[in-house]
């Protein structure tokens, strides 16, 4: 017994530095006194490094992560309904990230065009993958923070909503991933899929479709981390009554042709129009298909409504509930350079991380958390692997208001792209595995 409780949390590190299990009572105090300042950053550095070097079974990620959302308020969805009075499912999507990954743009609206609420609680962007948030604050007027009584009005009413997280989910995640970020102790899959479903279980949603990115533009590099990781976020949706799905997809490429703010929303609208890369339409609709089986609801076909415009009439109310004018043209950057093909034959790679540090680079994403991003610049792509290209011909554009930008991203794209002899293939399927 010490001053803060029971424990000292020195003897907690031991038992997980010696390889041991700690109770439901250990991590529950322990992320308790965490949060309220009663065990130094120190000590909780020290007990992450441990749990990243020796583990954590599945009993006690399922209690970590449901003490992390005791942390703080959980929202509660059950009382949901539309406007003839009948009750909404609701189902989320979340992404690890990737380059070029707007899905939840035209997904959101898409799945609510069948009767269900989908409340997409966002963030902002940090390093070489862009924040869903950024590219929606691209559309003049939208705005991304909404208090939580016209969140439940505009589910009720259009069906999505694409907001801000409130300051309030999962406190304990927000100040255990700051001091990880800086300790070396972001990669332990525990502490991963633990931080990841402490936010959508307090977020209160029924269903949860999980899209796992694997490949060099994804935190996942290997198709055996991102299913240890599936395979425990799964799990942990399952343990706190989340009907949770996962999807594997590859991140080896960026998804679709554009990588940036502006630019994506330009090509979400496509996507909304019945149009869009392939890429771009097969995980939306995918997707889609996930959340509306894990929510329930039976007999919907996503596809047709993305060519028959009713996703697109979700989308324009969806946007304008939020302030934003869905017919405004969107901002465009002043500045353009093109990078051409060095040779003839068939594009078989283009690197996804080369192109998210590119965007980066040019103004997309930002490299601390107060920085402001250029809503039009980025990097829009004129082929993806598997296309045949000249010697020559423009391959990617880069775009931003700043043109002393162009030398940094030209440098990192200069290895990106692979060319092969013509009748090569790209490696790479789009959609790896699926784990329920
Ligand atoms: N995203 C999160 O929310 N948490 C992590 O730990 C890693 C990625």
């Amino acid at each position: 017994m010490n001053a803060q409780g029971p424990y000292a949390a020195v003897d907690i590190i031991g038992i997980k530095r010696d390889g041991g299990r700690l109770s439901a009572d250990h991590i529950a105090w322990t992320v308790a006194a965490y949060t309220r300042g009663d065990i130094a950053e120190e000590q909780m550095a020290a007990l992450n490094m441990a749990i990243l070097l020796n583990g954590m079974d599945r009993a006690e990620i399922s209690q970590w992560t449901a003490a992390m959302v005791a942390s703080g308020e959980t929202l509660d969805f059950s009382g949901l309904r539309n406007s003839a009075g009948a009750p909404m499912p609701t189902t989320d999507k979340h992404s690890t990230g990737g380059v070029g990954d707007k899905i939840t743009l035209p997904l959101a609206p898409l799945v609510a065009v069948f009767g269900a609420a989908v409340p997409q609680l966002s963030g902002r962007g940090l390093g070489h993958t862009g924040g869903t948030l950024d590219k929606l604050e691209a559309i003049p007027g939208w705005r991304a923070d909404v208090t939580h009584e016209a969140m439940l009005r505009q589910l009720g009413e259009v069906g999505a909503v694409v907001c801000a997280a409130g300051g309030n989910l999962a406190p304990a995640d927000k100040k255990l991933y700051a001091l990880r970020d800086v300790t070396g102790t972001v990669e332990s899959i525990p502490l991963i899929a633990s931080s990841i479903m402490s936010k959508k279980i307090a977020e209160g949603t029924g269903a949860l479709v999980l899209d796992v990115k694997v490949g060099s533009g994804a935190f996942m590099k290997t198709v055996e981390r991102a299913r240890e990781l599936a395979q425990t976020m799964v799990a942990l949706g399952q343990d706190a009554g989340v009907n949770t799905v996962a999807l594997l997809t590859d991140m080896s490429t960026p998804l679709g042709l554009t990588a940036g703010n502006a630019i994506e929303v330009e090509e979400s609208v496509e996507v909304l129009a019945g149009g869009g890369p392939p890429d771009v339409v097969e995980l939306t609709v995918t997707l889609a298909q996930e959340m509306l089986d894990a929510a329930g609801i039976r007999g919907a076909d996503p596809a047709a409504a993305l060519r028959d415009g009713r996703a697109m009439d979700v989308w324009r109310r969806m946007i304008a509930a939020q302030g934003g004018d869905p017919d405004a043209p969107l901002p465009v950057a002043r500045e353009s350079d093109v990078i051409y093909a060095p040779a003839d034959g068939v594009l078989v790679g283009l690197d996804a991380m080369a192109v998210g540090v590119a965007a980066w680079r040019l103004g997309a994403g930002r490299a601390r958390k107060e920085d402001i991003v250029q809503a039009g610049a980025g990097v829009r792509m004129h082929a993806k692997p598997g296309a045949l290209v000249r010697a020559g011909e423009p391959l990617m554009t880069l775009l931003s208001d700043t043109p002393e930008k162009f030398a940094g991203a030209r440098e990192v794209l200069a290895d990106a792209v692979t060319i092969a002899p013509e009748g090569s293939r790209p490696a790479n399927q789009l959609i790896i595995e699926r784990i329920a």
